[in-house]
């Protein structure tokens, strides 16, 4: 297959996880014989220096024009620091998210077995955790209308969603519950929030379509408890652009490190492929970040694109390197390995994929199915 991708890196961390997730898919390609281009673009805190803008044009044309963006992280400290700030790095990936219209954004959360003692949980709780979260990525409070009184003492964020943006959405995610265990638990505030009661509406209409899907409802509040308490109780989650940024993180420190999950953010047309965690600007060039989420985020995009073989190929070079111990200090504090030598060490095992003709899917937890 023929696949051009555009890789935006981004700010802090973001351009060195890209590099690993690239040599990854350069091992695909000569392993299964495809051929992808890749070509980079600029946006965040890049791009404002470049052509003081967070989203350049260039950039928005490069996407539109690939068949997968691959992205990295966004965000640097200089602009979280200033609250004053007109323009920040992050309104770079929000505009981009709605330009593309990438309404759903699908976070796997599911523990690596080796890796269950990193877990701040404990073992019993969370062993076998998997569930999957579609969070709504252009709609609610993100995107609502924003006011500051003239005299900058009132502030107002609008959260606004129509039956079209929930049904959408809705419906990917019915499908994906479906084709799992099938239970669809929607989270939201619907004992406070009109917004909320709207989304029951109209996803309790849309839940006749799929008769064999367990529908059940639970307040944020309540569910943010439960994923301490009971992680293993969840499916499919559905939820809000807020809701689910707060939960997907909450969810990636249950499985023991935030460098590991990886997500898809997909629309009708374009589809981008981005890890859960942020910039961390402190690991900025100094080879330690974890590459694991950018490279398993090529995972989720080879499936994308029905090349299953693929993406589990890249799986089960992950799950090796978390065997022999190939990781980096958020995993293991006395490690030798570097993001780099992390990577190396994955893409030379997804050459080497023959080998994993034999491997033993039920123990690495993940199934025959890959990480979606
Ligand atoms: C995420 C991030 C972004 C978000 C930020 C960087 C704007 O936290 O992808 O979860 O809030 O959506
Ligand atoms: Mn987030």
């Amino acid at each position: 297959m023929n696949l051009k991708i555009a890789l935006l890196g981004g700010d802090g961390i973001g351009p060195e996880i890209l590099a690993q997730s690239v040599k990854c898919l350069q091992a695909v390609e000569e392993t299964f014989n495809h051929h992808f281009t890749y070509t980079e673009g600029l946006i965040g805190a890049a791009a404002m220096d470049k052509y003081g803008s967070p989203l350049p044009e260039q950039t928005i044309d490069l996407c539109k024009a690939s068949d997968a963006i691959l992205f990295g992280t966004i965000g640097t400290l200089k602009y979280d620091d200033n609250p004053s700030a007109k323009i920040r790095p992050e309104q770079g990936l929000l505009q981009l998210r709605r330009e593309l219209q990438l309404f759903t954004n699908i976070r796997p959360v599911k523990v690596f077995p080796t890796l269950v003692n990193k877990s701040p949980l404990k073992k019993h709780v969370i062993f076998g955790t998997d569930f999957v979260i579609y969070r709504e990525l252009t709609g609610g409070i993100y995107f609502g209308e924003k006011k500051l009184s003239e005299d900058g003492t009132v502030a107002s964020d609008l959260c606004e969603y129509s039956e079209k943006e929930i049904g959408r959405i809705a419906h990917l995610a019915f499908k994906a519950a479906k084709n799992r265990r099938k239970k669809l638990t929607l989270v939201d505030k619907a004992n406070v929030l009109e917004t909320s009661r709207l989304w029951r509406k109209v996803v309790t209409r849309i839940s006749e379509s799929y008769p064999e899907v367990q529908l059940d409802f639970l307040f944020v509040d309540n569910a943010a408890m439960k994923m301490m308490l009971d992680p293993n109780d969840f499916d499919v989650i559905l939820t809000d652009n807020m809701f689910g940024d707060i939960l997907s993180d909450q969810g990636s420190a249950i499985c023991g490190s935030k460098g590991l999950l990886p997500s898809a953010s997909i629309g009708n047309e374009h589809a981008m492929f981005e890890p859960f965690h942020g910039s961390y600007p402190q690991a900025t060039g100094k080879n330690i970040a974890n590459p694991v989420a950018s490279i398993l985020s090529t995972a989720m995009m080879l499936s994308h694109f029905g090349l299953n073989e693929e993406s589990l190929a890249v799986v089960i070079a992950v799950d090796k390197s978390m065997r022999k111990n190939v990781v980096t200090k958020d995993l293991n504090p006395s490690s030798k390995y570097g993001t780099s030598q992390v990577g190396d060490f994955i893409a030379g095992n997804i050459i080497d994929s023959d080998e994993n003709l034999n491997y033993n899917y039920e123990n690495i937890g993940l199934g025959r199915s890959t990480i979606i």
